[in-house]
């Protein structure tokens, strides 16, 4: 007999997240076992608990879904779950902090709708933060040119040698955008521009972006006004302004969610899959392919 399919989540917070609850009841499962404030220290048991009560026949009925605000800390568990395997003994394991893959696979994939990645020079605002650096990231995979952006030189050179570290070949170049200046001289000659800049901060003014002779495509992922390029709408989704394909926050956001679906209905279906930012957007390009 077939067993039930219990997802459980792991969550770095004080309470576990509801909207990965929802979500999680969204995509199929049919029992879903919370735990809030998780440690590291804390992963091993309650790893065990989840690999060693099927048969390796049915493991790929049980999966864990790992959350919570704080992305880094997401990822240490992430690492600690995957230390707890051996053999057939695993579950798979799926990582969405702060919803930081979804929402970077989501975005990438938005451009990738209107021109050749591989062709392609990109300027990520913000690519400092988890979703920016997951674009920057997915962006090199995919043969594109990136200039990495952030108020502070340092911290974009920074960024360029953690993803150049797992990407071979990348294509990355660090700059400072910590005023009007330097943000007009890094987009100049992009044709895609991701503003993942945090909540509340316009990071491209209007006159800018509408200066920027090659801009074709214009993702912005903060919600919440300002917004983080102006002239782009919370809800634009493939929205023509001036020449430039627009996206706003809400517009990615829809992707996301069928992302995020998607994801955890594939955990369940086999027992070794971790699911970070490549694998999470190789689901989101396979649901493109298929639409
Ligand atoms: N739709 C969704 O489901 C969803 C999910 C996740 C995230 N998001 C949105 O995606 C965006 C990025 O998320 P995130 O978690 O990566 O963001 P974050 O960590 O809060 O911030 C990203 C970057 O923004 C820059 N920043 C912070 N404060 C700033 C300020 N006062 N002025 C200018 N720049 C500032 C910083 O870069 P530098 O210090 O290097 O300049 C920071 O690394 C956010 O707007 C978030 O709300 C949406």
């Amino acid at each position: 007999m077939t067993k039930p399919k219990i997802l459980v989540q792991l969550d770095g917070d004080e309470h576990a997240s509801v909207f990965d609850a929802v979500v999680a009841v969204d995509s199929a499962i049919d029992h879903l076992f919370q735990y809030h404030s998780v440690k590291v220290e804390q992963i091993r048991d309650l790893v065990h608990g989840a690999m060693f009560t099927r048969g390796p026949q049915d493991l790929h009925n049980t999966a864990i879904f790992i959350g919570g605000a704080n992305v880094a800390h997401g990822e240490s568990l992430l690492l600690a779950a995957t230390k707890c395997f051996f053999g057939p003994m695993r579950v798979s394991v799926m990582l969405d902090a702060n919803g930081a893959n979804t929402t970077a696979a989501a975005a990438v994939l938005a451009a990738a709708r209107h021109v050749d990645l591989s062709r392609s020079e990109a300027l990520v605002l913000a690519a400092t933060g988890p979703v920016g650096q997951r674009a920057v990231r997915l962006l090199a995979r995919a043969g594109c040119r990136v200039r990495v952006a952030s108020r502070s030189g340092e911290r974009a050179a920074a960024t360029c040698e953690q993803v150049q570290g797992g990407v071979d070949g990348a294509s990355l170049t660090p700059l400072a955008t910590s005023n009007p200046d330097e943000t007009a001289a890094a987009i100049e000659g992009a044709n895609i521009v991701i503003a993942a800049g945090a909540a509340g901060i316009e990071l491209l003014s209007t006159e800018t972006r509408s200066a920027c002779a090659s801009l074709q495509v214009a993702v912005d992922l903060n919600a919440v006004p300002p917004l983080g390029i102006g002239g782009v709408e919370v809800m634009d989704k493939a929205v023509e302004r001036n020449g430039v394909v627009c996206y706003g926050a809400i517009g990615v956001g829809g992707t996301k969610m069928k992302i995020h679906k998607a994801a955890i209905k594939k955990l369940f279906s086999a027992n070794d899959l971790v699911l970070d930012a490549d694998e999470i957007y190789e689901i989101g390009r396979e649901l493109e392919l298929a639409s």
